[in-house]
């Protein structure tokens, strides 16, 4: 298990916390993060790249405490709509260190990052003309880059793998040139870099190689356009080790792939730009786990232990079979007896946080701990079924903070509006 997850008297505990005690005292479900852990992968990647700006993928996690502690740590944002906006900057996160991406953003989203100062990376010809449009009505210049799909192919699961020449993410490999020439002519925009990201939950960084030769080879047409590149973002996608016995590639390994490539196609083609790169799920993914109670045991086909935690509130499991490891936070170390499916409490029968897992007994009143959720854990909840949130909090060098507090029946319905001809048929 990772360092900040360990076992003290049977019980899990996280950042030092016993998960037992944070079950008993703020309820379950309950996600709980470990702001060590997150400012230790933040380090580690910037050790691993010191002269890259780091852009963290606030769609990972955007809760606004874990935003100010990587805007602590000196961390950009990519963000992918004007609510990441809003929190990125709400953050402290500086405007000059936000790249917003998105492939169907709106004019308000458009003209929202134009008035935040920060820049964009455009994703079709379209959005091009619409962004130069809106840029010489504000009286503005606007520093752009172009999402690029380099068509590479990662292996990783087909809903997250972006860089596919079929993906509907960014301008095809072939178009790009030919959108910078655009560019060049346009007023209100001022193009100064180039993007792509490739997908995500990658676990051999070949494909990175690879993305980052296809990505220099267009460095070198652009810049003989006459175009000055000042960054060259290769975006995020680093995989992390869900399966405890499984190796995946440290940032350090990314870097020794990706850097001789960068500094010595820069250096050939005679230029000096920024390397951004965007990481979400290595930065949060291992610092977070969601406490679930267990309601009950049912002996069946399977053996379900039915918990309080479903994909309203972890989706990774039904939406890409993703595999996630489970410990009974009160028994943890205890030798397995049986095999169990987690299953969750939404009128879904894809609502399975495990499958056929070797555990040690299980019963109501138990606490389940599914670890490695704090990427695309919480940021992927609903409210499906008319559940609440959970709260969330963070553990830091043994003290607990609520860092969102539980929905009330009064957050299902605060949004709704019931017609005043409907209130007096009654
Ligand atoms: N940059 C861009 C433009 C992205 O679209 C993404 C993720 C990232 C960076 C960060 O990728 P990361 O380092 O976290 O792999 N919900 C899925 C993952 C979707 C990723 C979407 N884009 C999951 O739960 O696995």
């Amino acid at each position: 298990m990772d360092n900040h997850i360990s076992i003290q008297d049977h019980h899990l505990t996280i950042g030092g916390v016993d998960t037992v005690s944070l079950a008993d005292e703020y309820g379950t479900p309950l996600y709980v993060t470990c702001e060590q852990r997150i400012r230790r992968n933040f380090r580690t990647f910037k050790e691993a790249f010191p002269d890259a700006d780091i852009y963290y993928a606030a769609k990972a996690n955007w809760n606004l405490a874990i935003l100010r502690i990587l805007a602590s740590e000196g961390a950009g944002a990519d963000v992918f709509s004007d609510g990441e906006l809003y929190v990125a900057l709400l953050a402290g996160i500086p405007p000059e260190k936000i790249l917003f991406n998105g492939n169907s953003k709106t004019v308000y989203e458009l003209q929202m990052a134009i008035d935040s100062g920060v820049r964009i990376s455009i994703d079709s010809p379209d959005e091009l003309r619409v962004l130069s449009d809106l840029s010489v009505k504000s009286g503005k210049t606007v520093d752009v880059a172009f999402r690029v799909n380099p068509d590479v192919s990662p292996d990783t699961h087909p809903k997250i793998a972006t860089g596919l020449a079929t993906s509907k993410f960014g301008i095809g490999y072939k178009d790009v040139l030919n959108v910078y020439k655009e560019a060049k002519e346009l007023s209100g925009v001022n193009p100064v870099g180039i993007h792509c990201h490739i997908g995500s939950q990658i676990t051999d960084v070949s494909p990175f190689g690879e993305a980052a030769e296809r990505m220099m080879d267009l460095a070198e047409q652009i810049t003989s356009l006459g175009i000055d590149l000042e960054f060259v973002d290769l975006g995020g996608g680093l995989g992390i080790p869900y399966q405890k016995d499984v190796q995946t590639p440290e940032p350090r390994d990314l870097a020794d792939t990706i850097l001789p490539v960068f500094d010595a196609r820069s250096r050939d083609i005679g230029i000096t730009p920024k390397l951004v790169l965007e990481p979400g799920r290595y930065i949060v993914g291992d610092a977070g786990i969601l406490l679930a109670g267990v309601n009950t045991v049912k002996r069946s086909a399977k053996n379900f232990v039915g918990v309080d935690a479903g994909l309203n509130l972890l989706i990774r499991p039904a939406m890409y079979d993703a595999y996630h490891e489970v410990v009974v936070a009160n028994r943890a170390d205890l030798a397995y007896e049986e095999t169990y499916d987690i299953a969750g409490p939404i009128c879904e029968s894809g609502d399975i946080l495990a499958k056929d897992r070797r555990l040690p007994l299980i019963e109501p009143g138990d606490v389940i701990a599914v670890l490695d959720v704090g990427a695309y854990g919480f940021s992927m909840s609903s409210q499906y079924n008319g559940r609440c949130r959970c709260a969330e909090v963070l553990v830091s060098d043994g003290g607990v903070d609520v860092i969102r507090e539980q929905e009330c029946y009064g957050d299902l319905i605060a949004k709704h509006v019931v017609p005043a001809r409907l209130l007096t048929t009654l």
